[in-house]
């Protein structure tokens, strides 16, 4: 209704983001710990706005979220690229599990950038599962550029963490993953009146 397209889908998740942040509740469950296994070495976080930190902030976009009033009810009161007024699903898990909010990768200096042996964020906002998903609106990290980004945090400085590969595989086996991206896919086929990528998202899911 008299909005762009671009800009529906992104207060779309925005709501979802909202819902989101208001269920979750800081507080461990015993029952719940137990089910995941309690404690883990490291949170590695891969996904779009719902959980983006600040990466977008570091790209070429129209999708960022380094204004107030977001982050007006974050540490601080400062917008940090968070899509929210707080802190984001990805925050709370964090603190859940007890690790330090999981820093954006984007914003991490050189060196450090391959360097966080316990937790690094990858997501980008307006991305999603396909390469092509949110580029009309500037870069993003999709899926794909998400992983190989991990991949080579794996293979430049978390190998050099590890004296055997065993080591280095039980490190990651034992690490907790958070992956909450897809939503941008559907968004932008709904806006893009492309009933056929649909199919082919469907597709993609069913075949992998
Ligand atoms: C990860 O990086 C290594 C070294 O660059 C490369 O050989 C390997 O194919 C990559 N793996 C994936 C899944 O991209
Ligand atoms: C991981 O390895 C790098 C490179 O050798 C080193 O600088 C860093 O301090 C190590 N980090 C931890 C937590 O062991």
């Amino acid at each position: 209704m008299g909005l762009p397209s671009s800009l529906k889908s992104h207060l779309l998740l925005l709501f979802v983001c909202f819902l989101n942040v208001s269920t979750i509740s800081t507080k461990p469950l015993r029952e719940e710990a137990v089910f995941f296994g309690g404690k883990f070495p490291a949170l590695y976080v891969i996904g779009d706005s719902l959980i983006d930190p600040g990466n977008n902030n570091y790209l070429l976009t129209l999708i960022k979220a380094n204004f107030p009033p977001y982050g007006s009810n974050f540490e601080g009161g400062k917008a940090t690229g968070r899509f929210s007024d707080g802190k984001t699903i990805a925050d709370y898990i964090a603190i859940y599990y007890g690790f330090p909010l999981v820093p954006a990768y984007m914003g991490l200096p050189g060196k450090q950038k391959n360097n966080i042996l316990t937790s690094i964020n990858f997501a980008s906002a307006s991305c999603g599962i396909f390469s092509d998903t949110g580029k009309r609106v500037g870069r993003c990290l999709s899926m794909n550029v998400q992983i190989d980004l991990f991949n080579e945090t794996i293979e430049d400085n978390l190998k050099k963490n590890f004296t055997t590969q065993p080591e280095l595989g039980k490190h990651l086996a034992e690490s907790l993953f958070m992956i909450g991206i897809g939503v941008n896919d559907y968004a932008s086929s709904l806006t893009r009146i492309q009933p056929i990528r649909m199919t082919s998202l469907t597709g993609f899911f069913t075949s992998s």
